[in-house]
């Protein structure tokens, strides 16, 4: 029988990445059953939760996955409304549509949900505690999702970049062509977690669900799902130049004090992943070689004609 995935947003980064993995083409293959369904904006709108069952309802589907969500942090500040409405009101409503129609659910969260304020990688248990408007309203969504008893599989993410859509590593490589020298905040620690990894570890999972037949309740929960290792943000634009070949540019640490944003960003949010690994088998590469993975990718695009 036939495996229906529904897939909610079309343009984001991981969204971008899951389509590639999950399609027929290039990820899992007709022989596996699996029958990917992408839904947009004009299908889904996020931003009316009173809308978001009605339109799940025209699909017929195993399992929903929802990489969609208000990710602007620093707009979050002054969007509440817009940002709950999007990651937590309609979370809700994906969560009850899936609790009462027996579907699975993927959903992902952020290592926004915590203080920032640990020294040592956060398990799926420690204490909660967002500073701003964005990571409280992905922890509304998850904790929506959590009283809803959907079968339902929560997975925290970090850090995320890719080739596409808007993030640090674009924009490191962007502002290399204008400059020569750059400071970046050497004081928050984190794990930059590369959209394909995300994508990768998505569909080994997927490939689990498809076979025992959805989430089992045991595996109903949050968990940490980040690629390994850790490091800085100015560490990370280092990082980001040698593996692009990008040998002239000067990079300096600065205090997140000299970087002001509207939105606190945590100091610290390494997350340990070790229940995802005890429950399905699955891991994240290293930080490391994930980038250069996506510089592989960067690279291989620039030769397109
Ligand atoms: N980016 C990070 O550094 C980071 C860090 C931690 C956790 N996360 C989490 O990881 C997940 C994926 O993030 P990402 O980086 O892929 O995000 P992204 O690139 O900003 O993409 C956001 C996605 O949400 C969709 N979306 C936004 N508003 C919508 C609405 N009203 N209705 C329907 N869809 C809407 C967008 O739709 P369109 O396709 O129409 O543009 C897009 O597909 C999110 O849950 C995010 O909270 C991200």
């Amino acid at each position: 029988m036939t495996y229906s995935i529904l897939l909610i947003g079309q343009h984001g980064q991981v969204s971008t990445y899951l389509q590639r993995a999950l399609s027929k083409q290039e990820g899992i293959s007709k022989q596996e059953g699996m029958d990917l369904i992408v839904a947009g904006r004009d299908q889904i709108d996020l931003s009316k939760p009173d809308t978001v069952k009605a339109a799940l309802r025209s699909f017929d589907v195993d399992l929903i996955i929802n990489p969609a969500a208000y990710t602007a942090v620093d707009l979050a500040e002054s969007e509440a409304e817009a940002a709950f409405a999007i990651n937590s009101e309609s979370v809700a409503e994906i969560a009850a549509f899936c609790a009462e129609n027996s579907v699975s659910l993927i959903h992902y969260s952020t290592d926004y949900v915590f203080a920032g304020d640990a020294q040592t990688p956060y398990a799926e248990t420690d204490p909660i505690g967002p500073t701003g408007v964005y990571g409280a309203s992905k922890l509304a969504g998850e904790q929506a999702i959590i009283n809803s008893q959907a079968r339902a599989v929560i997975l925290r993410t970090a850090w995320v970049y890719s080739n596409h859509g808007k993030n640090f590593y674009k924009t490191m490589l962007a502002l290399s062509e204008t400059r020569d020298e750059l400071t970046v905040v050497a004081d928050q620690i984190g794990a930059p977690t590369y959209a394909a990894s995300i994508a990768e570890a998505t569909r080994q999972i997927v490939s689990q669900l498809r076979q025992q037949g959805g989430i089992k309740p045991e595996q109903s929960g949050v968990y940490h799902f980040t690629c390994q290792g850790q490091t800085s943000w100015c560490d990370f634009a280092k990082a980001i130049f040698v593996e692009n070949q990008i040998t002239k540019m000067a990079v300096s640490p600065i205090a997140t004090k000299d970087y002001p944003t509207p939105a606190q960003r945590p100091a610290y949010s390494v997350l340990d992943n070790s229940k995802l690994e005890k429950t399905f088998g699955v891991s994240l590469p290293h930080w490391g070689t994930a980038l250069a993975q996506c510089a592989a990718e960067t690279a291989s695009s620039k030769d397109k004609p």
